[in-house]
């Protein structure tokens, strides 16, 4: 008699264990399957957000993030008053892979720049409080779907990958062809052809190298975007104070010099992820 009584008091204690454990379990699900499985909605997902490398997971990854590129894509460069802003004139073979995409494959669309005209100042990102004058952010979307717009409709569509560059004296040399087609875009609306190599050539090479944080978030609205936020602190991209003049030079549908500064929203509880190909972590 007593001991079919013990018998179920455990039996209901395990029970109401097992209960909690699973609820537990099912409310950090996504946290848990976020970068693994990306294809999942968040409460929130504007970005950029203030990155906390304290507040950040790391990730072992066994390959690292790599970028493809085809410098001999066309594309075009345009002043959209609002931002300098390159486009693929066809579709790419330029992708992005590895690291926290897995195996997955994006293919490269687009990319833009933010900046700030005070060289002092920071841009929209900002890593432990700091930041740089100029950001590069570069749109790549999921091959599993058809083109970019069908990408925009899917929580996995995009990956958003963007690089501080630091202004400093030293000019970049591969920076020169770029610069020379920035200055034909002073006013806004006007774009001019130019090559991916012309593009990429003076940032992609801290490309593998770089530790990056990764996190859900947006672009334009969509909620479809991984973000992916390269932190290479001491062999950053860069260019000279002179070289950063063809962003400082550019001007609004206002003919006042253009700048796109924006605050970096609140994280509300989705995953931050910093990840690496090696044990190692050597955060800052
Ligand atoms: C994108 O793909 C969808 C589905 O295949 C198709 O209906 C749509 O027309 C395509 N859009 C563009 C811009 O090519
Ligand atoms: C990973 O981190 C190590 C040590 O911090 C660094 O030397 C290495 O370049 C990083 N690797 C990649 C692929 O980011």
């Amino acid at each position: 008699m007593f001991l079919k009584r013990y018998f179920r008091v455990k039996v209901q204690l395990y029970l109401l264990l097992y209960v909690l454990d699973s609820n537990l379990i099912s409310s950090t699900e996504y946290y848990v399957n976020w970068p693994e499985d990306k294809n999942q909605a968040f409460p929130s997902r504007t970005s950029p957000i203030e990155i906390f490398s304290s507040e950040a997971k790391y990730v072992k990854t066994d390959r690292p993030l790599t970028f493809l590129a085809d410098y001999n894509e066309k594309n075009i460069l345009i002043n959209t008053g609002k931002t300098a802003s390159v486009h693929l004139k066809y579709s790419s073979e330029s992708h992005i892979t590895g690291g926290i995409l897995y195996r997955d494959i994006y293919i490269y669309k687009k990319c833009r720049f933010f900046w700030n005209n005070d060289i002092q100042g920071d841009t929209r990102l900002r890593i432990d409080g700091e930041g740089t004058p100029l950001e590069v952010q570069m749109v790549f979307y999921n091959n599993k779907y058809n083109n970019f717009t069908e990408a925009l409709n899917n929580a996995d569509g995009l990956v958003v990958l963007s690089f501080l560059i630091d202004i400093g004296p030293e000019e970049n040399l591969d920076f020169n062809d770029f610069e020379n087609h920035m200055k034909k875009i002073k006013t806004t609306g006007s774009k001019v052809d130019i090559i991916s190599g012309s593009v990429f050539g003076w940032f992609d090479e801290y490309f593998e190298r770089s530790h990056y944080f990764a996190y859900p978030g947006d672009y334009e609205g969509c909620g479809c975007a991984t973000s992916i936020v390269c932190v290479t602190r001491h062999n950053r991209p860069y260019i000279s104070e002179k070289q950063f003049r063809v962003f400082q030079n550019l001007k609004n549908v206002d003919g006042e010099p253009l700048e796109n500064l924006e605050q970096p929203h609140a994280r509300h509880g989705r995953p931050l992820i910093y990840a690496n190909t090696t044990q190692e972590i050597l955060l800052f």
